[in-house]
């Protein structure tokens, strides 16, 4: 019997720029209504005119009609309550990332000094704009995200009317911070509800599935897989597909971010067939997302997924994807 997701939504995407943009924006605008586009370019999207101009290199690399890219500006503890309002229409969220954590991140913040934030962040609540968070300390890679959980709590107490959103978690701990707030929200990617750290460094290394945050343990992805199969209703599909060319992930210091962007409708859907939970992909893909960023226009595109073989390119363009030359078990056959 087929299966049918209305306008699917990518609520952490990164396109990058130049050739790599005109590679991957093709294949997220084909089978998505709309995501949030992550600014950490190089340098990163942080004025109204790097917004603008970025959002039109996009919609002219996306070639599909029926696509909408939300755009991010980068934070800075330094934007004015004006600036934000100059620029209120043109962005859905603002992206913090701490200082170095993870890909072209080096301007972003170090010591979270609740004072020093304080403007910026209460000018973006009063003004409605969402934050999401890289919620990653600089400890133990295994420990960064529960770490920081002490941080999202900070930011939650001191700014009750700022929609925080825990970008790509991969923890229990994470999770149980959700229902502790009512300001907390997350998005969850593909790859966390599929792998564990096993997967990645178990045996050989797999350069395609390392990424920030990196996979945990298999208790941490049956609490992600918990709350995504039922939609808990602060949870968004968040893909951060991330892509990197092949010779930087097959490479002596591997860039960090997996690609997942074209195989990501046909894994959700045999995930949550197998665990019989296929009414709930709907919320998780699309419903729940409208609900917590109030300030999206979502366009109509309706995909239809059947139970037939897909065997995903073993590269598209010089980006290898998760399960590259892997055969899935559901193919879009339809999209319009
Ligand atoms: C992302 C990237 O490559 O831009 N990498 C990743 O491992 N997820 C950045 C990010 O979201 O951390
Ligand atoms: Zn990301």
């Amino acid at each position: 019997m087929p299966i049918t997701i209305n306008n699917p939504l990518d609520m952490h995407l990164h396109l990058r720029d130049a050739d790599m943009l005109k590679t991957v924006a093709p294949l997220s605008s084909e089978s998505f209504s709309g995501a949030i586009i992550m600014p950490n370019l190089v340098p990163p999207v942080s004025t109204k005119e790097d917004v603008i101009a970025y959002k039109k290199r996009i919609l002219n690399a996306s070639e599909h009609p029926n696509f909408t890219p939300y755009m991010t500006l980068f934070f800075k503890p330094t934007y004015s309550k004006e600036f934000l309002e100059s620029v209120k229409d043109e962005v859905t969220a603002i992206k913090l990332y701490p200082a170095g954590i993870t890909t072209n991140s080096e301007g972003g913040v170090s010591g979270f000094d609740v004072e020093e934030l304080r403007p910026t962040l209460e000018a973006m609540s009063e003004l409605n704009i969402p934050l999401c968070i890289h919620g990653e300390t600089n400890g133990f890679v295994m420990d960064r995200e529960a770490e920081f959980v002490s941080i999202y709590e900070m930011l939650a107490t001191n700014f009750p009317n700022l929609k925080i959103i825990m970008e790509h978690i991969t923890t229990k701990a994470s999770v149980e911070a959700l229902d502790r707030f009512k300001n907390l929200y997350a998005t969850i990617t593909l790859h966390h509800l599929m792998i564990t750290l096993d997967d990645v460094a178990g045996g050989m290394l797999q350069p395609h599935l390392f990424c920030k945050p990196i996979a945990k343990r298999p208790e941490d992805r049956e609490a992600l897989r918990k709350v995504a199969l039922k939609a808990h209703p602060k949870v968004m599909f968040g893909s951060d597909s991330a892509p990197h060319p092949q010779h930087a992930k097959e490479s002596c210091g591997c860039a960090a971010g997996v690609f997942t962007a074209p195989i990501a409708l046909q894994v959700l859907t045999e995930l949550f067939m197998e665990h019989s939970n296929i009414e709930n992909l709907q919320a998780f893909v699309s419903e729940n997302a409208k609900r917590i960023y109030t300030n999206i226009e979502v366009p109509n595109k309706t995909i239809t997924l059947e139970k037939k073989p897909f065997t995903v390119p073993n590269s598209y363009g010089e980006v290898v994807p998760m399960y590259a030359g892997e055969t899935l078990n559901y193919t879009i056959t339809a999209i319009q």
